[in-house]
């Protein structure tokens, strides 16, 4: 897409010092809400995609999609920090040496792994951004959905240890929060 044709638009909230929208966000999250899996029951929508990427102002300035993968993983990032701080939060409160810590601590190696992926997903990107462009470059399509593929494996162990009961509330909303960030970034790479 030519730079030219990227233009900014004032979003519908718009105000002094708000979070601005591009009409080039709006067509790739367009595009990527097209990229749900056909049988999802919860697809990734336009909206959120649109409202997810506003939250972090350097979406404006994403020249290409990769730019704007890397801002989407940014903020799953900033949520998986969230969710990792309530499970630590949860483990302090947890009896040493019951299951209840055994699995907390898991998903708290789990949650790191998924940060761990993330960085070399974010590698991926900022070689294509260094132009090197080879055809066993890593920044390629089908290399980067790879690698958010494989944030499936830590994300089902963390489902199967996440506690059940009332007081751990706050730990399965933020389990779905990074799913579905998980899913945008699934969506929005898969346009590339
Ligand atoms: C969205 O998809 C259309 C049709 O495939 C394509 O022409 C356009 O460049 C895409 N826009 C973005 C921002 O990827
Ligand atoms: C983005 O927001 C941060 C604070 O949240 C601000 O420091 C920075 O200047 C902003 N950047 C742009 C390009 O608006
Ligand atoms: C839990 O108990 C082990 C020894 O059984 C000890 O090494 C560890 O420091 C304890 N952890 C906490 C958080 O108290
Ligand atoms: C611990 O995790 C296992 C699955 O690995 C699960 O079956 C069990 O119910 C969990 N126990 C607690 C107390 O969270």
């Amino acid at each position: 897409m030519l730079l030219s044709t990227i233009l900014a638009v004032e979003a519908s909230d718009s105000g002094g010092g708000n979070p601005k929208v591009t009409n080039f966000m709006v067509e790739a999250c367009k595009n990527a809400s097209k990229k749900n899996q056909y049988y999802d029951p919860d697809p990734m929508t336009q909206e959120f995609c649109v409202s997810t990427l506003k939250l972090d102002n350097r979406s404006v300035e994403a020249k290409d999609l990769h730019g704007l993968v890397l801002v989407a993983i940014e903020i799953l990032k900033g949520q998986v920090a969230v969710a990792n701080g309530n499970v630590k939060q949860m483990l302090h409160n947890t009896k040493n040496g019951t299951v209840a810590m055994f699995n907390l601590s898991f998903c708290v190696v789990d949650y790191d792994r998924t940060v761990s992926i993330l960085n070399i997903c974010d590698t991926m990107i900022n070689e294509y951004h260094g132009g090197t462009g080879g055809a066993n470059d890593g920044s390629r399509s089908s290399a980067l959905l790879a690698c958010l593929r494989k944030l499936d494996e830590p994300l089902i162990d963390i489902w199967l240890r996440l506690p059940d009961n009332s007081d751990a509330e706050k730990l399965p909303n933020d389990y779905d929060a990074v799913g579905k960030l998980v899913k945008l970034n699934f969506c929005l790479a898969s346009t590339i």
